[in-house]
This record gives structure tokens, sequence and C-alpha cells, in this order.
């Protein structure tokens, strides 16, 4: 058994410890926001907040987490991560939508750690969340746009 904190609550799951987080929290805890992409932390597509820091959720064994804070797209709330949703709604930033909660935890994160960051900060900083329908420029731009928005 482990238990860890899953977007404010306590969730205890009862898998095989070297079972990966993102499988947890899709077929156990029912949260499918987080997506199966590579499965090797190759694409970024299950990109999940784990104690303040993004993680891939698919490398990430639950034997690992016990007491762990975990924040999924679903409970994504700090003010960051609102006006990074809100830019992205704006400007449409989704084509297949797949990679884009992976997107938007990353994108949220940045802005975190870098309140208005460059071309060159938000490119490194999202080089590790592929779009396999190339959606970096509208990314780019909703992440200046939100910047803007923080700044207020
Ligand atoms: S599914 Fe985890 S990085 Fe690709
Ligand atoms: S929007 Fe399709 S993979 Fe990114």
């Amino acid at each position: 058994m482990t238990t860890f904190t899953v977007n404010g609550e306590e969730r205890t799951v009862d898998v095989p410890g070297d079972t990966p987080l993102l499988w947890v929290l899709r077929d156990e805890l029912k949260l499918t926001g987080t997506k199966f992409g590579c499965g090797v932390a190759q694409c970024g597509a299950c990109t999940v907040m784990l104690d303040g820091m993004t993680r891939r959720s698919c490398v990430t064994p639950v034997s690992t987490l016990e007491g762990a804070d975990i924040q999924t797209i679903e409970g994504l709330n700090t003010p960051e991560a609102e006006a990074v949703q809100a830019a992205w709604v704006n400007i449409d930033v989704p084509q297949c939508g797949w990679c884009q909660s992976g997107q938007v935890v990353s994108a949220a994160a940045l802005l975190y750690e870098i309140p208005n960051p460059t071309d060159e900060e938000i490119d490194q900083a999202m080089a590790g969340n592929i779009c396999r329908c190339a959606s970096y420029v509208r990314i780019r731009q909703a992440i200046k746009d939100a910047a803007k928005t923080l700044e207020g």
C-alpha cells in the first residue's frame, strides 16, 4: 500500500511497487488528463507536479511516492496554471490535444520559476515536451501571454 496526496486529497493505492504513477493516476484514480505518450521519459505527455517539481509519471514507480504531494492537470490551480490555461484557450494552442496537459503543467512550472522567460528560456524549459502536431509557436506565444497576464 502506498499513501500520497493527489490534488489535495489523500489517496491510498494497493498496486505492485513498480507500477508507474501514470497508470495509478489513470487506471486506479481515474484521472485520465495525464497522458501516455512514449513510456520512457522522452515526450512529456505524462508530466505532473511532484513535490513542487515537474516529473514524468510514466517512469515514476509508485513505491517512491509514500507521503508525496502530486498535482495533475485536473488539480493545477496556481495563478501560473490558471494564466497558462486561459492563454491556451485564448489562442487555441492545441491541435490533437494529446500532448497538451503535459505542456500546460510544464509551462506553469516554468512561469513559477521564471515569471518573464525569454524565448530561449521557454525553449529550454519546454524542450522535453514533444508535440507531434508542432504547436510550438502557439505554445511559446501562450506562455508569453500568460506571463503578461501575471505581470498584471
Ligand atoms: S509518456 Fe512519459 S515522457 Fe512520454
Ligand atoms: S497537439 Fe497534437 S501532439 Fe501536441
